[in-house]
């Protein structure tokens, strides 16, 4: 719209628009909003590109689209951990190492997501979440890299991605603490995109306030689009990173920069350096988590399917030993070139990731009242992006196994599986683990849980040899609280 139109004419257009999509409601209120309110409004409603969301109100509200399963489906093949067997786990370490001591990789974590299971008022990285001490999982991920960067003699920039509902906070909360001790300017955070959200029932979209549009985070796929936008790359080239940790911020043990996953995600013969993954073995058929497949036929492409999409004959299949034949669990974790974010963000409409429906409950403002509702059912659709979905975008990609105590401790729920009670199990499990490799007697219980509880800061060790020069306990005894 030209720059020069009077606020009439502005107004007039925007009303044209909505009429002609069918979403003139969102203008209900606007006579009775002061000059300022009026112009955000107009600003958020011109933002949105309705034809596209026109055409996925079509697919996702008014029908629900059905997921296209790709045919011949096996599981993908990836590198196992410890015993390694068929390759050299120090050669490819040693590459990793090189590439962490050289700089060419960052870390990158994100946290945008609005964490409605754990109901956490704040951004989740400041939840409280370890075992003896209570660190927030943002300071776990800071002494991490932190460790990393005196260990390899380096500097780690780190970039975070926000939303715009938890950005600020995010932001005061590490001015509050001082960057945990990093340097500032090596931390780079920018918001995610958003997308409307939709009535479930008419595709309307709804009003979070009388000058306000409802809107969610557009997923964590949405980082890769971020990622350019906010110009977080270019910061990349500029420092001449090549490579980018990707994690989340709900696991406090996840390995923030691994020198064999990174290793093998640049030199084993059958990465194409864009996009690599980790998985864990899944614990049983019924475990909510993406599996990795391979499409069949010679260069099939490697790709999550979500648990939800997988056929049950194919989530039950077992192989000639008993094992569970798809049985590489997706945990969130990945290594994306810098140059694979820039290509699938060179073509927007050949690289952009599908979306994703979500029923969710949003409070919203109904129109014939004016007052504000808060649903007691889901009502509306969320569209999100997943991260996982670019991996059929490259050339190749690898799965490397990690161990779920080593490296798995989500925090979602705020009770039962994934909750912060099951967490600081794995932590101590981890833990106590790492003690034993240096011989210290640790309680366990006829399930193999560690009885006490035991925290290490990444500060002390960020593997279990880093612990050799440290003076440790001969004995844990039931119950007792270590942090070393
Ligand atoms: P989840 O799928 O657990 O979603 O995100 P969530 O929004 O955090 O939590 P719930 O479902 O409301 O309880 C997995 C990871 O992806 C990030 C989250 O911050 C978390 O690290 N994420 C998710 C984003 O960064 N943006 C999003 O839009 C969604």
């Amino acid at each position: 719209m030209p720059l020069n139109d009077s606020p009439q004419d502005r107004l007039d257009a925007v009303r044209h628009l909505l009429t002609r999509h069918g979403q003139e409601h969102l203008l209900a209120f606007y006579d009775s909003l002061d000059t300022g309110q009026q112009a955000s409004l107009l600003e958020q409603i011109l933002a949105i590109d309705f034809e596209k969301l026109g055409i996925l109100i079509e697919e996702h509200v008014r029908q629900a689209r059905e997921y296209d399963l790709p045919t011949n489906l096996e599981p993908a093949p990836y590198y196992p951990r410890e015993p390694y067997g068929a390759y050299d786990a120090s050669e490819f370490r040693k590459i990793g190492e090189d590439c962490i001591r050289s700089a060419k990789v960052a870390a990158f974590t994100v946290a945008g997501g609005q964490g409605t299971r754990l109901g956490w008022n704040g951004p989740k990285g400041t939840y409280p979440a370890t075992v003896v001490t209570g660190k927030p999982i943002f300071r776990c991920l800071a002494e991490q890299i932190l460790a990393v960067e005196r260990k390899y003699d380096v500097e780690i920039p780190w970039y975070i991605m926000t939303s715009p509902q938890n950005d600020s906070q995010t932001r005061e909360f590490f001015q509050d603490n001082n960057c945990f001790g990093l340097v500032r300017s090596n931390i780079f955070m920018f918001p995610q995109g958003v997308m409307p959200c939709l009535d479930a029932n008419t595709g309307k979209l709804l009003l979070a306030g009388h000058h306000e549009i409802a809107v969610n985070p557009d997923g964590h796929g949405g980082s890769l689009r971020a990622l350019f936008t906010s110009g977080a790359i270019e910061d990349m080239r500029a420092r001449e990173i090549e490579h980018i940790s990707y994690f989340q911020i709900d696991n406090p043990l996840v390995k923030a920069i691994d020198p064999l996953f990174i290793g093998l995600h640049v030199g084993a013969p059958d990465s194409s350096g864009q996009i690599s993954s980790k998985m864990v073995v899944k614990s049983g058929p019924e475990e909510k988590v993406g599996v990795f497949c391979r499409d069949g036929g010679a260069g099939g492409k490697t790709r999550v399917i979500e648990y939800t999409d997988l056929p049950p004959e194919l989530t039950h299949q077992r192989d000639e030993d008993g094992n569970l034949r798809f049985n590489a669990g997706s945990i969130a974790i990945h290594l994306l070139g810098v140059g694979f974010v820039e290509k699938i963000n060179s073509d927007q409409d050949r690289f952009g990731l599908p979306w994703h429906r979500a029923l969710k409950v949003v409070p919203h403002v109904e129109i014939d009242t004016g007052k504000i509702v808060e649903p007691s059912e889901a009502n509306a659709v969320k569209l999100e992006t997943f991260v996982f979905d670019a991996i059929p975008l490259a050339e190749k990609s690898i799965v490397y196994e990690t161990g779920r105590v080593e490296e798995f401790a989500p925090i979602k729920n705020l009770k039962g599986i994934d909750s912060p009670v099951t967490s600081h199990q794995i932590q101590s499990d981890r833990n106590g683990s790492w003690l034993e490799s240096h011989g210290v007697k640790v309680p366990r219980d006829d399930q193999g849980h560690v009885q006490a509880r035991i925290e290490i800061s990444p500060l002390t060790a960020l593997e279990p040899a880093d612990l050799a020069t440290i003076d440790l306990p001969k004995e844990i005894k039931i119950g007792n609280n270590i942090n070393l």
